[in-house]
């Protein structure tokens, strides 16, 4: 039944999960995020940067291996975890963040519940599981398991203390053509929904650093952040690319759904940023022939 869902619907029902039943997953999806994390056209982004996805069961958090994957508390019952690796560096940091979040989406479309995960859990620990070789390192992680109906009180304050359920109005998100004029609905025509869609994504403490800026015919979109200040240092990499890649991603997937051609692309946008903590990452340039 769940399968039937269009990526839009998925798009719009998809939030963290961070409690789970107790029953584990089945041989059946257990076989699809094989076959998927095993295929390598999965694992590229639009930048041409190759991440990769390990799958770990865990039996009361503890691995096959015996090794005990921490979460402080804030999962129940994980029956796995897809744990992330990649290079630190900014192009493959975007390009992971779109690769993971495909995934997510297919997850969520299947009944399967997710939460990103770039900070609270034991890196230590998922570093014994899992030998990094080269210059690799693990972005995040997500537990995996069938979302319990009930959330837990600890659940809901955390959800009430980053805001989750608090995604920013348009007009602090998207702009016409500059910095100046926000970008209202009713204006928006053809980009109105995969816009959206970057709106409703997750992002690291839901801060949403992503600003888009269109263009008066709305065929180029043009992607910045606003770093929140400090917000990742001490982690050693910049976790809010990873929601840039999240919104390209978002982006990408209702714009295949509803079959606008366009392609990424890195430009001058020639557009003044409104304060030194906004800088350009990418553009969308639409190719369809009727745009
Ligand atoms: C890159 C990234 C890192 C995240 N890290 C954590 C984390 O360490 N712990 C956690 O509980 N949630 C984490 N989240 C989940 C966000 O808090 C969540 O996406 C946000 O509050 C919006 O809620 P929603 O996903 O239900 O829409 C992370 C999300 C992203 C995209």
């Amino acid at each position: 039944m769940m399968t039937d869902s269009t990526l839009l619907d998925v798009m719009r029902m998809r939030k963290s999960i961070r409690s789970f039943q107790k029953q584990p997953l089945s041989s059946k999806h257990i076989d699809l995020i094989s076959q998927y994390i095993n295929n390598e056209e999965n694992l590229i982004g639009p930048f041409g940067e190759k991440g990769k996805i390990e799958l770990v069961s865990v039996t009361n958090n503890v691995s096959d291996k015996g090794i005990k994957l921490g979460t402080y508390g804030m999962i129940k019952n994980p029956q796995a975890y897809l744990v992330g690796i990649t290079e630190n560096n900014k192009q493959s940091l975007l390009d992971f963040g779109y690769v993971f979040q495909k995934l997510i989406l297919l997850l969520t479309q299947h009944g399967i519940g997710t939460c990103w995960m770039g900070g609270t859990f034991n890196r230590n620990s998922f570093e014994k599981e899992i030998p990094l070789i080269d210059k690799k390192f693990i972005p995040c992680i997500t537990p995996i398991g069938y979302p319990h109906e009930k959330q837990r009180v600890l659940d809901k304050a955390l959800r009430f203390a980053v805001k989750a359920d608090n995604k920013k109005p348009w007009d602090q998100l998207f702009f016409d053509e500059n910095f100046e004029t926000s970008l209202t609905d009713a204006k928006a025509e053809i980009i109105k929904i995969p816009i959206e869609m970057v709106r409703l994504g997750p992002s690291a403490s839901n801060k949403q650093p992503w600003r888009l800026v269109i263009n008066a015919n709305k065929t180029i979109c043009h992607f910045f952040i606003e770093q929140t200040p400090n917000y990742s240092t001490k982690l050693g990499y910049d976790m809010q690319l990873l929601d840039m890649g999240i919104a390209m991603c978002q982006f990408d997937s209702a714009c295949r759904e509803l079959g606008i051609d366009g392609q990424w692309k890195v430009v001058d946008p020639e557009i003044d940023t409104p304060n030194e903590l906004t800088k350009y990452i990418v553009s969308w340039k639409s190719t369809s022939l009727f745009s």
